[in-house]
């Protein structure tokens, strides 16, 4: 895959011109369920309005245990997220938006003063930059400088995906993870639509095929992608549908750690218990869709699983039993189910 300049002057267009507002979208790619958590609502609730409106993500990209950390957001947008976060990062933590588009820039950098006072900070903790996700060395941003790096509805727009996924990989500590939501498509989209600026700036015809992804992830070094939640985009535009010819989308939360994880999931005899005491987290703590872990309750699980738990910022509010010295065969305790399978537990659209 080549980086062309084309799609990026595209994609900025559409964010910086054509759309005014979320109002302005076409279909319901760029939207967020509203089963939002009350104490991300709560957060929610100090973003500036003009941030708000301005907003076009599809997930939500707000992991538990986020104290302290230092965050970077690919394709920040008007900053919603980013606000979102430094309001749950605290004031000890940081969180940096990238983004190439003027206008969306503008309306970030215009509230840091606001939204510092509104979470009681004596000064922002927030950062925008200019710059494309695809080229971040350009920003001199360090290599393993980052706890975790989230992006909402952006991945899809890039010409170079790999670039993008390589880049987050380096800027990663060890142990921290890329936690971002983006559309899917069931298939390949075929090459002619990728030139239809409609579609491609409405996350629809950029979006990779799911089982790519997750060969482009294994590649930029993320060995064991893990699918947080999903649901399928209903579009509802009759004349866009039209154009898709029945090709299916997903809105998806994946999760990819930088660690040192095997290709499958493996048997250790390894068995993990979460103490229930997660900042936000109710009696359940959920890695993924095949992983909730209740609290006070030993649950087996392969070495994959338990190094994510152990050798990340979760290890404090876990106890770990075992260890690598036997192996026992490959693990057969996951779902390995397919993603976005309505029989895994799939939810509906959002809009
Ligand atoms: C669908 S919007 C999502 C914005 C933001 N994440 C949100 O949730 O509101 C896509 C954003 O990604 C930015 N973007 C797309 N491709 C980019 C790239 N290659 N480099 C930097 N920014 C990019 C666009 O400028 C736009 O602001």
């Amino acid at each position: 895959m080549k980086h062309t300049s084309m799609k990026h002057d595209d994609v900025k267009d559409y964010y910086g011109k054509v759309l005014q507002g979320s109002d302005d979208l076409q279909t319901n790619a760029c939207c967020t369920p509203d089963d939002v958590p009350d104490y991300l609502k709560t957060v929610l609730a100090k973003i500036h309005p003009e941030v708000t409106e301005k907003y076009y993500g599809c997930g939500l990209v707000a992991p538990m245990a986020l104290k302290g950390a230092a965050i970077l957001d690919l394709g920040s947008g008007s900053g919603r997220d980013v606000y979102a976060l430094a309001g749950l990062v605290g004031e000890g933590g940081s969180v940096l938006g990238v983004d190439m588009t003027d206008e969306q820039l503008d309306v970030a950098w215009r509230h840091e003063d606001f939204h510092a006072a509104a979470f009681g900070y004596a000064q922002p903790n927030t950062a925008f930059k200019k710059g494309y996700i695809e080229r971040l060395g350009e920003l001199g941003l360090a290599d393993d400088s980052f706890d975790i790096i989230v992006s909402n509805c952006v991945i899809n727009l890039s010409p170079d995906k790999p670039a993008v996924l390589r880049e987050a990989f380096r800027l990663l500590k060890s142990g921290g993870e890329l936690y971002f939501s983006d559309v899917y498509a069931d298939r390949r989209v075929p090459a002619e639509l990728l030139d239809d600026p409609v579609l491609y700036g409405e996350c629809l015809s950029g979006a990779l095929y799911w089982n790519d992804f997750l060969t482009l992830a294994k590649e930029a070094g993320f060995a064991d992608p893990r699918l947080v939640e999903d649901r399928v985009l209903t579009i509802e535009n009759p004349e866009i549908e039209a154009k898709l010819g029945g090709i299916g989308f997903y809105s998806a939360t994946y999760r990819l750690f930088k660690l040192d994880l095997e290709p499958a999931c493996e048997d250790f005899g390894l068995s993990v218990t979460y103490l229930g005491a997660m900042p936000n987290g109710g009696a359940e703590f959920v890695l993924d869709k095949d992983h909730v872990f209740a609290a006070g309750a030993e649950v087996a699980v392969c070495g994959n699983t338990y190094l994510m738990l152990k050798d990340s910022r979760f290890a404090p509010y876990f106890e770990f039993s075992g260890n690598f010295a036997t192996h026992r065969g490959i693990f057969t305790g996951r779902g390995g189910r397919l993603p976005f399978d309505p029989a895994n537990g799939g939810s509906g659209s959002c809009c």
